[in-house]
């Protein structure tokens, strides 16, 4: 079975279920979640340029997405600086987008970023398994969005999540 090596990283299981949802709100509550766990409300900054967006899509795999953006963000970036999370849509498409400033990744490396268990070579001593980018690939995949990566090594990085409404 395809995901059974994989099984272990998925505490809400891998099967799709789409449900009518506001992305504005779920993403709202999963930031607020996320900033409570993590204790990382001083450093994280959500900015929507939208109201209500409906989308059919599966929250679950939307929190593997966003928690792992995050997470990610927050851990490659200078200490203390901003991590920006948006949302955009228009009738095509929403687009979630999480930037921070910090380490970067190699414009060489940025095709395996999504491997299971790959790491950038500029990782140093931050701890990690190379997991978190092959569950949101995985992820992203089941509900039909697309990834795109931009990064400037030393200086940040930007994940965009574009999903089809
Ligand atoms: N925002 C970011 N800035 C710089 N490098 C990043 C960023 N996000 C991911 N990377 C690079 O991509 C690699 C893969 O990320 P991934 O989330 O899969 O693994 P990880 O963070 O090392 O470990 P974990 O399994 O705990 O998430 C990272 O090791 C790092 O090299
Ligand atoms: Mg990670």
């Amino acid at each position: 079975m395809a995901f059974g090596k994989f099984g272990k990283y998925y505490p809400g299981g891998i099967d799709f279920l789409p449900e009518n949802l506001d992305l504005h709100a779920v993403l709202r509550q999963e930031v607020d979640e996320f900033c409570l766990a993590a204790g990382a409300g001083d450093r994280l900054v959500f900015r929507a340029v939208t109201g209500a967006v409906a989308v059919r899509s599966d929250r679950k795999h939307l929190k593997y997405i966003v928690v792992n953006l995050l997470q990610n963000a927050l851990k490659y970036s200078s200490p203390g600086s901003e991590v920006r999370i948006s949302l955009a849509a228009d009738e095509g498409q929403a687009v979630i987008s999480v930037a921070n400033q910090g380490i970067g990744i190699p414009q060489a490396e940025l095709e395996e970023l999504f491997s299971p268990f790959y790491r950038a070579s500029n990782v140093g001593d931050l701890p990690g398994t190379g997991m978190g980018l092959a569950i949101v690939n995985k992820s992203a995949r089941l509900i039909g969005a697309e990834i795109e990566v931009e990064s400037v090594q030393g200086k940040g990085t930007r994940f965009q999540v574009s999903l089809p409404r």
